[in-house]
């Protein structure tokens, strides 16, 4: 099942039931003056980690004694981010994920990473251990193997960020007849999907409270799990809407073919039938 709110995340995560959501995926805005729906004034509120605090007790309220939260931030929420998750949960990881900043100060250091903060709702979090393979491509250990092995780190470097321009990366999605992107802050689907993979099993339920262009919900699809995603901002709900859809009945890799030939968009037009998208008034923050 794909469920697309339009509305403000507080107001729909009131409505859902406790201990029914098996991974949240929060990529929320940062508070520094982006334009989302074109409104310079919707990234900007005195009452930031209030709100924050608000939003990310209802979503531990949500996940299952089983499930996972992954909130990505910037470094000068992540301290505040990190307190708050605490109150509610359990620390699994801060994950970095590389990810140079388009803005640098010439009284800092250029940040080169995002954190994404990693909290299980109790010990009994999942983790598969089965995607723990990377590669290994120089000697390590004085030059004793050179085979795939250990633990992936929590250091990302290997997921480019969605990036536009002339030659854009192969997920943007771009505003007509232009080489800008779409919403201001897509992000890759292999991000979330690794965390999804880690975090949850086949026909688990993931939660993106800050839904976007629907990043999520494509990686939900791919890899079989349930999505319900909240947006605030019409345009952009309707644009996840016609990229999952447009996901939903592509053929897929991972889909089993049948004897005459390959059945896979048919396969997907079935799921599609669970796809629904609540309007709403947009909410406020
Ligand atoms: C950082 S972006 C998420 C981008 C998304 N991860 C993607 O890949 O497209 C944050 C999103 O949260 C939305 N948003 C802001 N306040 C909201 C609220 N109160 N409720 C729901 N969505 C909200 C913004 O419109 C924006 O699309």
């Amino acid at each position: 099942m794909f469920t697309l709110y339009h509305g403000d995340c507080l107001e729909v995560m009131h409505s859902i039931a406790s201990e029914s959501i098996d991974m949240i995926f929060a990529d929320p805005p940062f508070n520094v003056g982006k334009k989302y729906g074109g409104k310079a004034s919707n990234d900007n509120r005195l009452d930031y980690y209030h709100w924050c605090a608000a939003w990310i007790a209802e979503g531990f309220r949500l996940l299952k004694p089983t499930g996972t939260f992954y909130l990505m931030t910037i470094a000068r929420h992540v301290f505040r981010m990190g307190c708050e998750m605490e109150k509610h949960g359990v620390f699994i990881n801060k994950i970095e994920w590389r990810n140079v900043s388009a803005s640098h100060s010439k009284r800092g250091f250029w940040p080169s990473t995002q954190p994404i903060v990693v909290f299980g709702k109790s010990e009994k979090y999942k983790f598969h251990t089965y995607a723990q393979r990377r590669k290994v491509d120089k000697p390590r250990w004085g030059g004793y193997t050179t085979q795939a092995q250990g633990q992936l780190l929590d250091y990302w470097d290997d997921i480019p960020f969605v990036y536009a321009g002339s030659i854009a990366h192969p997920e943007a999605i771009l505003k007509p007849n232009t080489n800008q992107k779409a919403h201001p802050t897509q992000m890759p689907v292999n991000l979330v999907a690794r965390c999804i993979m880690f975090s949850t099993d086949e026909g688990d339920t993931v939660l993106d409270p800050f839904s976007g262009s629907g990043t999520t919900g494509e990686a939900c699809i791919k890899l079989n799990r349930s999505f319900i995603g909240i947006e605030r901002e019409a345009e952009y709900v309707q644009m996840a809407r016609e990229r999952l859809t447009r996901v939903l009945l592509s053929p897929s890799l991972f889909t089993p073919s049948n004897s005459n030939g390959g059945d896979a968009p048919a396969l997907r037009q079935s799921t599609l039938e669970g796809f629904t998208t609540h309007p709403g008034e947009g909410g406020s923050e």
